[in-house]
């Protein structure tokens, strides 16, 4: 029998996830299909529960359902719990499970696919919204010696830092930013507009820089970087594949080799 899958946003044409499943499914042996499904904006709780309600097997939630997801689910992972919002939903013994792979998808991508250890680092990261919050917990967990977070608007970056109450995880005046940090996440949407978000170069000399966003629209931001002393300037390709791994595991029980499938769409883009 083919087990349904599908990933419910709004956009959502140009989600790689379907791609990526669908490899992911061959490697293993699973039939599966897995679709893109486009929820109306006040829809997308409907399109869940029937969903569900025709057989379906499991979802990724992306923009801007994540939070509407958490609330949904019948019980959620810790990760989840941390970020108030869910990527994947798994079929559970007791109902629907939220989880949230997004950070342990970039914690995998920066030690594996990257080589870079997380353990004892200094970590800066720009942005204090819905994305960032996804990624705390598994990054703080990861053992850096401090993440600071800077933001444009500093209440928010304040209240992010509040929710997580860890003695490491500290406001930063991007301003007042004169040290280099190992390594410099870029998490705002400022490259969906073009736009750099504010960061002294201070900040990323012979540091690794990482957009979480993937493709064109982490381009400036990256060029800025290695133009302008980091040692590497890396897009959230390998994010967006490892967070997929991650679901694939919850769902089918097997971890697909997300390395060959990360490669190949490198190599085709
Ligand atoms: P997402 O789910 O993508 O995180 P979000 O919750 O709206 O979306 O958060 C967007 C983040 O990008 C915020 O940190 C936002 O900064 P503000 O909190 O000040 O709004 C940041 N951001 C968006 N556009 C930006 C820009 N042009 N320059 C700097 N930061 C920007």
């Amino acid at each position: 029998m083919t087990l349904r899958y599908a990933i419910i946003g709004n956009p959502v044409a140009h989600s790689l996830s379907p791609r990526i499943q669908r490899m992911f499914g061959v490697q293993t042996g699973r039939q599966l299909e897995y679709e893109a499904l486009l929820a109306p904006l006040d829809g997308f709780v409907r399109m869940l529960r029937a969903f569900f309600d025709a057989g379906g097997r499991g979802v990724n939630v992306t923009l801007p359902f994540k939070e509407a997801a958490f609330d949904w689910v019948t019980s959620h992972d810790e990760f989840a719990g941390a970020a108030g919002a869910v990527n994947t939903i798994v079929v559970a013994a007791d109902g629907l499970r939220g989880c949230n792979t997004d950070g342990i998808g970039l914690v995998r991508d920066l030690t594996i696919n990257l080589g870079c250890a997380l353990r004892h680092r200094r970590i800066l990261i720009l942005g204090a919204g819905g994305a960032v919050r996804g990624v705390l917990g598994p990054l703080l967990g990861a053992s850096p010696d401090c993440v600071l977070i800077a933001n444009r608007t500093s209440a928010r970056a304040r209240a992010l830092v509040e929710r997580f109450e860890d003695p490491r995880l500290q406001v930063a005046d991007p301003a007042a930013l004169e040290e280099p940090f190992d390594i410099v996440i870029n998490g705002t949407s400022a490259g969906l507009t073009g736009v750099l978000p504010d960061v002294p170069v201070e900040s990323i000399a012979g540091s690794l820089v990482y957009d979480m966003v993937y493709g064109k629209n982490s381009e400036p931001f990256r060029n800025w970087a290695s133009e302008n002393g980091a040692a590497q300037a890396v897009d959230g390709l390998g994010m967006l594949v490892e967070q997929a791994a991650e679901a694939f595991l919850l769902w089918h029980g097997i971890r697909p080799d997300s390395t060959s499938v990360l490669r190949q769409l490198r190599e085709e883009r």
